[in-house]
């Protein structure tokens, strides 16, 4: 496994629509693992491919509940909503309040191309929707309603 360079803010890669993966082979399964190495690293909870400049449809995530890889992932169901702090890899330091549903039902494939269904409650609910959001080119900071000042300054 190694460390990628994770591409922050103004960076136009994190602004693009990014492409299905077709090919579930060893250079998915590497890109995969360096990305769960990436986002431990830098204390994260959620990680997808645009955030170090491949424009793939996949994403990793681990909430303390062990690894979660999602591979073209598409919500299929939601539910409620939840309004809480949430932060990125690619701000550091920008914290803001963003309603996201509480619930919700994601289809997905993992890294050997087999179809799944998840769901998720609460802080993984929120992590599916951060990071499916970030596949389209979208970033939390569009969803922001009011931002919060960690430093107390
Ligand atoms: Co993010």
């Amino acid at each position: 496994m190694a460390l990628r360079e994770i591409r922050y803010r103004e960076d136009e890669v994190l602004y693009k629509r990014c492409k299905e993966v077709v090919k579930f082979d060893e250079k998915l399964a590497i890109l995969l693992d360096d990305m769960y190495e990436t986002m431990q690293k830098a204390n994260g909870v959620g990680l997808a491919a645009p955030q170090v400049g491949i424009l793939k449809r996949a994403v990793v995530i681990d909430i303390g509940e062990g690894r979660i890889e999602l591979i073209n992932p598409e919500i299929i169901e939601t539910s409620g909503s939840q309004n809480g702090s949430e932060g990125c890899l690619s701000f550091p330091g920008l914290f803001g309040e963003v309603e996201r549903p509480n619930f919700v039902k994601v289809k997905a494939f993992d890294r050997n191309g087999k179809e799944f269904e998840l769901e998720g409650e609460e802080l993984l609910a929120r992590a599916i929707c951060h990071e499916c959001d970030h596949l389209d080119g979208v970033v939390f900071t569009s969803h922001v309603t009011e931002y919060i000042d960690m430093d107390g300054e």
